[in-house]
């Protein structure tokens, strides 16, 4: 199947080589051509370079918005007509970094990122908040472990979301494990207390049943 990847930076790159090693094909956009392009070269024959955000999607019954929390509105806006059928995975955490570098939280405490990224998108379009819990680093380490697989937790509102997400889950080489709806998505960011946990499925049941 095809999923495309709108934003190669650091978690888009990890999530397409772990997608493409499981056999997933890829179309890749970013800002910058060239950076989609490395990427392409360096996966080889499963990913190709889209024209533009918008030819991404064609074809492909996923994407990932592996973009900065303040590019998302302006990227949806700009391709909402062909999400309407897709799975919408959004890994972002609602971070920004100020002129003195320091990252500071977008959102008011207590407003999941899940919640308003939903708002953004057009009606039809299946939003699932997965594949931003771990640093790319640590995202990459801990994939296809064995003998027990490490967990990746998603978030949605939506059954069918969830059963598509969870395909791309096990595709990057992890079980997935869901820890609710779109407002639960918090839990999953930085400063969650499901972030950047590397932890086998009866840990993460126990751990989502004990909060
Ligand atoms: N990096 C991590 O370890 C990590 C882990 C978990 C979650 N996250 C979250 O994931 C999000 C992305 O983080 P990141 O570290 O991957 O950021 P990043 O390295 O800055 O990458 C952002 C990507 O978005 C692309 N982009 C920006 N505007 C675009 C547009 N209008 N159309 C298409 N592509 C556009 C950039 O393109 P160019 O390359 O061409 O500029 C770049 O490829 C953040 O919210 C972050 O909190 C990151």
């Amino acid at each position: 199947m095809t999923t495309a990847i709108i934003g190669t930076g650091g978690i888009g790159s990890a999530i397409a080589r772990q997608l493409a090693s499981g056999g997933e094909n890829l179309r890749l956009s970013s800002a910058d051509k060239e950076s989609a392009r490395t990427l392409a070269a360096e996966i080889g024959g499963g990913a190709v370079v889209a024209v533009d955000n918008g030819d991404a999607l064609h074809g492909a019954s996923a994407v990932v918005l592996a973009l900065r929390f303040t590019a998302l509105k302006g990227v949806i806006d700009e391709i909402a007509d062909p999400l309407t059928d897709k799975l919408v995975v959004v890994p972002s955490n609602p971070l920004s970094t100020d002129a003195q570098g320091h990252v500071f939280r977008v959102l008011p405490k207590g407003q999941s990122s899940g919640e308003v990224v939903a708002g953004w998108l057009p009606v039809g379009a299946r939003l699932a908040m997965a594949f931003g819990t771990m640093s790319a680093d640590l995202f990459e380490s801990s994939s296809n472990r064995s003998p027990e697989p490490a967990v990746l937790f998603y978030a949605t509102d939506d059954d069918r979301a969830g059963q598509e997400v969870e395909r791309l889950i096990r595709t990057a080489g992890f079980e997935p494990v869901k820890v609710g709806g779109v407002k639960q998505s918090g839990r999953l960011e930085v400063g969650g207390d499901l972030h950047d946990l590397v932890v086998g499925p009866e840990q993460a049941r126990s751990l989502i049943d004990g909060a």
